[in-house]
């Protein structure tokens, strides 16, 4: 059986128009003149924790490393994201914001604290990598800084200082402590989340408590100068919709986003499989763990619609990605995990449905970016290798700020045992040149698909297109073999008349620019 797929946006139902349709094929119906929404590009944004080897080893190594670096951060790790345009990144967690003590990470290195993390891995944190480093580490990337503030176990007055350190520009104690410490102007940080899962790591509150607490502790998170703080409450984790509905009660215009968290992840309790060996049925099964971020959106944004129709609050879903058991032999508390052509799916597919949703979704942070989870980055000393999801972050970014385009897709089905996925999920979206990007994701592991596109309200002559496969599922790269898993030109295609004619290789994503 096929399914009918309508990728409206916000559109009226009659934004688009039915068709008929030639047995065993798949269609898509473009309606290139009818784009509304601006998709936002912090949508594509990213996390970076004090966990495992993210920040240490894969961000900071030092300045006395013999890794090339800028300023003792990795030169190779500058370079691949400066070549995806991140547009935010999100520090210092993750449970460990709900620890760390801003202050203990300024001044002289070698007179910060040494602590414990111990939420990661009962390892030392020295303290070397702190506001300083991540802020500088955010301008050499061409990143927005996202501070996550420590609402747990932390002051009013420390999360206040915070602030003034990095955004006053007067005459203050704290803005004079920063200059201090060598940085004269002020970083005008924008994003703020006021805790980090509060339902858990963050203190284990109760929705009516935590409202309590952000409305005290945003309140002395002040404004400076023309910069304006974007403030973003601790949101809950899946299906949790009651967090959302007593947080936009009590919150409500206090804040200006609202986080959610979405893991792709098999349970929390026992093993939750391996990130490279799986098979068909441990495929399919996450895929659909995946897919069930659009229902969760679903309910979410239907409670902050009613609370907020003119969708004022953003919807943040600042953690989201693969979570697998770690590789053998490395620390259970580092989350190390490797990546395989699977991950790149989650990766596309999840993107395609904020993309969907970017009325509302105005952020979302993969977690994380460098050795943690479903990352975009694996190092091993000086070794670096790119993952297949930082190559869908590659692909994808043609989407950041483009206008998203309603359209309509009518799909097979994958079937394995009885249950069915479709088989192509698709996003389409126009830039500001005009060129419409089409990103699909073909799952079936073994059949290629055929799609007829037909692009309306529109007059096209060109198409080119990248593609991103590999031989199995569980292709990834290694330190030994870094391409595996890249991206490659598309040209098996055919366009005229504005209908455009291809058929997409089994296992693969494709994004195509269509002029
Ligand atoms: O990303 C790893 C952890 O997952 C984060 O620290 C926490 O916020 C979430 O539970």
């Amino acid at each position: 059986m096929k399914k009918i797929i309508i990728t409206l946006g916000f559109l009226c139902a009659t934004s688009f128009v039915a068709f008929s349709q030639e047995p065993g094929k798949n269609k898509l119906i473009i309606n290139a003149d009818q784009g509304q929404i601006v998709i936002s590009k912090h949508i594509y944004g990213h996390f970076s924790e004090h966990l495992g080897q993210c920040i240490y080893g894969g961000i900071w190594v030092g300045e006395d490393s013999n890794i090339p670096n800028t300023d003792g951060i990795r030169n190779d790790v500058i370079e691949a994201l400066r070549k995806i345009q991140i547009p935010n990144l999100r520090w210092p967690g993750g449970c460990f914001a709900d620890e760390y003590h801003w202050k203990d990470g300024i001044g002289p290195r070698e007179s910060r604290p040494k602590i414990i993390n111990t939420h990661w891995g009962g390892v030392v944190e020295d303290n070397s990598f702190g506001t300083h480093e991540f802020l500088h580490f955010c301008e050499l990337i061409g990143a927005e800084p996202y501070l996550s503030l420590n609402l747990g176990s932390g002051t009013v007055e420390e999360m206040s200082q915070w602030i003034e350190y990095v955004n006053s520009d007067g005459d203050s104690p704290m803005a004079n402590l920063r200059r201090e410490n060598g940085h004269e102007a002020p970083w005008n940080v924008k994003y703020v989340g006021i805790g980090n899962e509060p339902w858990g790591c963050g203190g284990n509150m109760r929705p009516e408590y935590y409202s309590d607490l952000y409305r005290q502790y945003a309140t002395y998170c002040r404004n400076y100068g023309s910069n304006r703080l974007y403030k973003i409450a601790a949101g809950s984790s899946g299906s949790d919709v009651n967090w959302t509905k007593v947080l936009m009660e009590n919150i409500g215009n206090r804040m200006h986003g609202l986080s959610l968290h979405h893991y792709t992840v098999k349970g929390w309790s026992g093993s939750k499989g391996s990130a490279t060996e799986f098979t068909t049925e441990e495929y399919f099964a996450t895929l659909q763990r995946c897919l069930r971020i659009e229902s969760i959106l679903q309910h979410h944004t239907s409670i902050m619609d009613h609370y907020d129709p003119g969708k004022r609050i953003g919807l943040m879903v600042d953690e989201w990605g693969t979570w697998y058991d770690v590789e053998p032999g490395t620390n259970p508390g580092f989350l190390y995990q490797q990546n395989t052509l699977r991950d790149a799916f989650v990766a596309g597919i999840t993107l395609n449905t904020f993309n969907k949703y970017a009325d509302r979704v105005k952020m979302a942070n993969i977690a994380q970016l460098v050795n943690v989870l479903q990352a975009l980055i694996l190092t091993d000393e000086e070794k670096m290798i790119l993952t297949p999801t930082y190559h869908v972050f590659d692909l994808y970014k043609v989407h950041q700020e483009a206008v998203y385009l309603p359209s309509v897709l009518e799909t097979e089905n994958y079937e394995l045992n009885g249950e069915q996925l479709p088989v192509l999920n698709v996003s389409v979206s126009k830039s500001g040149d005009g060129t419409i990007h089409i990103s699909i994701v073909n799952i079936h592991p073994d059949r290629a698909i055929d799609l007829q596109c037909e692009l309306r309200g529109v007059t096209t002559s060109d198409v080119k297109g990248k593609i991103l496969t590999a031989p199995a599922l569980n292709t990834h790269n290694t330190f030994d073999a870094p391409d595996n898993v890249r991206i490659a030109e598309f040209t098996k295609m055919r366009l005229k008349d504005n209908i455009l004619e291809l058929t997409i290789p089994s296992k693969s994503i494709i994004v195509l620019a269509v002029r």
